[in-house]
């Protein structure tokens, strides 16, 4: 909350017209929600003030936080994907582990001049490891919108070639952009890299263009975040781990997680006497993408129907037809 100085210091200005004052001091408002970690209400405070201020024709007060838009261009834009998620940490169900994890690599970012200023660096190359669904493609996001970076997703279907010399070259390409523009760098499902059409026997090769890959991560000298994540951490060679700052493991939810994400999606349309918890134990196995998939198919079927209530049954049945469908994949 706004201190006391803040409301009189808002209220005064207001009443004496002083426009300045007025935003300034509403600035300092959103800066203090920020600093308190409400960042989703420091920046609905900032967006307030920056539409109040167009209005009255006024350039933009929240500019330090303002992203500077840089479209791939060229050979790049074939190979990366901008974006610029609003993603908070918050919205995502994590185990104590992954969160003090995430958090202190948030913080160490928020903190990096001052880390850099000591010859010491902020931890920035980061290896994602779990099944498919548990929030490493949301982590790259999150990261991007909590540190108001952008995000770019590198395409592999642009990256990988017939040709190991011409992927090697596209991610050097890659690697002088992490130079010159600040940002998430996501490699999403970078051990496809090594899997290259036309070559999938040659064992020789995979390993070199995975290898001249690694290579690259650890030469890169740049600020920006480096974000690798694979599905198959089995096939990885332990030895490529120490080229990554962090390592970071992600896992199927447990029952507690499976209540939890149940309760956010659809607590505010639950029936009295939905019972999380026996729902929860029937959706184990089932990953965070998953039991997602089925609450939101579950609001559709009420929205559809017209009910203005979920059962502990409609829930239910979204989450059986997704095991089924789990049990249909596994046993192909
Ligand atoms: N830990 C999580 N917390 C909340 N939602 C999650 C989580 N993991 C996955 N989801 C939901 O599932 C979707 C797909 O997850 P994603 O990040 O693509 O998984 P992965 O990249 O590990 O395969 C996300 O967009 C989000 O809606
Ligand atoms: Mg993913």
């Amino acid at each position: 909350m706004a201190s006391a100085d803040q409301l009189k210091a808002l209220l005064k200005s207001h009443l004496e017209g002083d426009d300045g004052r007025f935003f300034s001091v509403a600035m300092q408002v959103a800066a203090h929600e920020a600093k308190l970690g409400h960042g989703k209400l420091a920046e609905e405070l900032r967006a307030l003030i920056d539409q109040a201020k167009a209005r009255r024709g006024l350039p933009p007060q929240s500019g330090e936080k303002a992203i500077p838009i840089s479209r791939p261009r060229g050979d790049l834009a074939n190979l990366l994907t901008v974006s610029y998620p609003k993603l908070r940490l918050g919205e995502m169900v994590l185990d104590d582990a992954l969160a003090n994890q995430l958090n202190r690599i948030i913080r160490e970012q928020r903190q990096a001049s001052k880390i850099l200023a000591h010859g010491l660096s902020p931890r920035r190359k980061l290896l994602l490891m779990g099944p498919p669904g548990t929030g490493k493609t949301m982590t790259a996001s999150v990261l991007a919108g909590e540190l108001g970076l952008p995000l770019f997703q590198v395409r592999l279907d642009g990256l990988i070639t017939k040709y190991m010399g011409e992927t090697a070259a596209k991610l050097r390409q890659v690697f002088d952009a992490t130079d010159r523009t600040r940002g998430v760098y996501f490699f999403d499902e970078f051990d496809a890299i090594g899997s290259q059409r036309g070559l999938a026997n040659d064992v020789g090769e995979i390993r070199r263009v995975l290898n001249s890959f690694l290579q690259m991560i650890e030469q890169d000298e740049s600020h920006s975040l480096i974000v690798a994540a694979t599905n198959h951490p089995e096939i990885l060679d332990h030895a490529l781990f120490r080229r990554f700052d962090d390592v970071l493991h992600y896992e199927l939810p447990d029952e507690a997680h499976i209540a939890a994400m149940l309760k956010t999606r659809l607590g505010e349309m639950a029936a009295k006497g939905v019972s999380w918890k026996r729902l929860a134990n029937t959706a184990v196995g089932l990953s965070y993408a998953e039991v997602t998939r089925a609450s939101d198919e579950t609001l559709k079927e009420a929205l559809i129907e017209g009910h203005q209530e979920i059962t502990e049954e409609d829930i239910r049945r979204t989450l059986n037809e997704r095991q089924q469908i789990l049990k249909r994949l596994k046993s192909r």
